[in-house]
């Protein structure tokens, strides 16, 4: 082979790996790049997320692991407002989702349930309306989920109950109605994080038969 023929070479593997990367390297900058444009970020902390970069691990406010995953997304008080998105589900191998001290409004997506790695939930002190998603019961790494201080409305998920991992709960300070639960987890969770959610009714006594009227 002549030197033209190394240039080509050289060209269709740079093309190629180029193509690649787009295929395999940087899904999980998609998906924050997806949540940084449903955001609105007065104060520019989301400047540096550049979808061109080959991945988000240099963006700043996150943290990858050795294999370039990433596994911490650190955006507490940063004056954001604006929705999640579901392509955070696609985050497999997150740890720590922080949020919490912003002025997010909308749902918590159900596809934040796929993060089976996730340790830590922290929405807390924003403006998140709908319910608390029955698939957070899939978190089984589950430690501390806070989600106080929003609009969050209807029953807390029985689902929850199987997250034996989970240690931390706070949920004070919303709209949330029915029974708390007392099994799994709930056990070691003082009553006080349910607190000032006028329609919650304490905590369940088991077999008792009206359970969870005028809650939906
Ligand atoms: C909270 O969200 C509602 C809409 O769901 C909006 O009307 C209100 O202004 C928001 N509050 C703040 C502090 O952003």
């Amino acid at each position: 082979m002549g030197w033209s023929g190394v240039g080509v070479l050289v060209i269709v593997l740079a093309v190629a790996s180029f193509f690649m990367s787009k295929v395999t390297g940087n899904s999980e900058g998609d998906a924050l790049y997806a949540l940084r444009r449903s955001l609105d970020d007065p104060d520019k902390v989301l400047q540096s997320w550049d979808p061109n970069l080959v991945s988000p691990c240099t963006w700043f406010h996150i943290t990858c692991n050795q294999d370039n995953r990433v596994t911490r997304v650190d955006l507490g008080n940063s004056k954001l407002s604006g929705h999640l998105v579901p392509e955070i589900g696609k985050l497999e191998y997150l740890q720590y989702l922080e949020l919490y001290k912003n002025t997010i409004q909308g749902p918590i997506p159900a596809e934040i349930g796929n993060l089976k790695n996730l340790i830590s939930l922290d929405l807390y002190n924003n403006n998140i309306s709908g319910r608390i998603p029955s698939t957070l019961g899939k978190l089984k790494s589950l430690v501390f989920l806070r989600l106080n201080d929003n609009r969050l409305t209807g029953r807390i998920p029985r689902e929850l109950t199987g997250v034996s991992s989970l240690k931390v709960m706070d949920v004070s300070n919303n709209n949330l109605c029915g029974t708390i639960p007392t099994t799994g987890p709930f056990e070691h969770i003082p009553l006080n994080n349910f607190e000032n959610n006028p329609r919650l009714e304490g905590p369940e006594l088991l077999g008792l038969a009206s359970y969870d009227t005028n809650c939906s």
